[in-house]
């Protein structure tokens, strides 16, 4: 299967676009005081400095294991398949599919699988959990089952974590090398903060591996501060995504999920920005991502008119 690049999203260089429910960061925004801290970082001009390495110390402490930070989550994977270097990539699909490009982009051969249990002798499995785009996330003591019958057949997982701060779920880390994007708990992709998670392998760490801005102002957001960031998101998933997927089973037919995202089957609303997933080979099938309660009614209005 030929896997087409296409990001959800919006860039900061377009205005205006149709309602976007393709983004899947966080519905509720960032933390307010991400915000205050980038504001403030720029006025006491830390740009014109290096890092000081600290926003590191504190995701270590939210985490409770080990964790090196890098530029992004896509920035972590790079490193990590680099420092892991396997024969083989092994894709479950669907998954996300900017693994595909880092295989690439490391000229690291790569298959996409029904199953990771296809993995061989030498290969690495790379997979979200919570799963992007379908949104289940997988449990800690299976994911811990999957690694130890790879690792039996001589093969390896590596788990890509970024939606798991959406759910209640545990961690795989530091028992299974975990990567993950706090761009999407913060609701600031363009921050670009990502992590390794477990023991670094050799070679992992390049230098400058985070920006001031972001690394000032997650150093001032503190360990507490995205706790509790990551509690009121958990409350207002609790309570707005039963309603908007409830709603949306009575005109189309959403698949079950364990975060603020879903795939619905049907045909593509207009009006609105939704994921279309033609480019994970699922036609007539479509993401969209939970946002404001008045936003999510006009999402529901226009699956049930298409
Ligand atoms: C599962 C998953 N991993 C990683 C990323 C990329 O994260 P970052 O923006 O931190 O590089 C994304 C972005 O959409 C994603 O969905």
């Amino acid at each position: 299967m030929a896997v087409v690049f296409y990001h959800g999203g919006t860039s900061w260089a377009e205005e205006g676009v149709m309602p976007d429910f393709s983004d899947n960061s966080n519905p509720i925004g960032p933390p307010e005081g991400l915000i205050y801290y980038v504001r403030e970082a720029v006025e006491r001009g830390v740009y014109l400095r290096f890092p000081a390495n600290l926003a590191e110390e504190v995701l270590r402490e939210y985490e409770g294991v080990e964790v090196t930070v890098f530029n992004g989550a896509t920035e972590a994977l790079l490193a990590a398949i680099a420092a892991l270097k396997p024969r083989r990539i092994v894709i479950p699909w669907p998954n996300y599919a900017d693994y595909v490009r880092v295989a690439q982009l490391l000229g690291v051969g790569y298959v996409l699988v029904e199953d990771p249990l296809q993995a061989a002798s030498g290969d690495l499995v790379v997979m979200s959990n919570p799963n992007n785009p379908l949104g289940r996330y997988v449990r800690r003591d299976e994911v811990l089952d999957l690694a130890r019958r790879l690792k039996a057949r001589g093969a390896a997982l590596l788990v890509d974590e970024s939606f798991i701060d959406f759910t209640r779920g545990e961690s795989a880390a530091p028992d299974v090398p975990v990567v993950k994007s706090y761009g999407k708990l913060l609701a600031a992709p363009g921050l670009r903060v990502g992590a390794y998670l477990g023991d670094p392998p050799p070679g992992l760490k390049a230098p400058w591996r985070l920006n001031s801005i972001a690394d000032y102002a997650i150093y001032h957001l503190g360990a507490s501060g995205i706790k509790k960031h990551r509690e009121r998101t958990l409350a207002y998933i609790a309570e707005e995504l039963p309603r908007v997927w409830q709603k949306v089973a009575k005109c189309a037919s959403p698949l079950p999920t364990d975060v603020h995202f879903f795939v619905v089957k049907g045909r593509e609303p207009k009006g609105v920005k939704v994921r279309p997933l033609w480019t994970h080979g699922l036609a007539d099938a479509y993401r969209v991502s939970i946002k404001t309660p008045e936003l999510n009614d006009v999402l529901i209005k226009a699956i049930c008119s298409a």
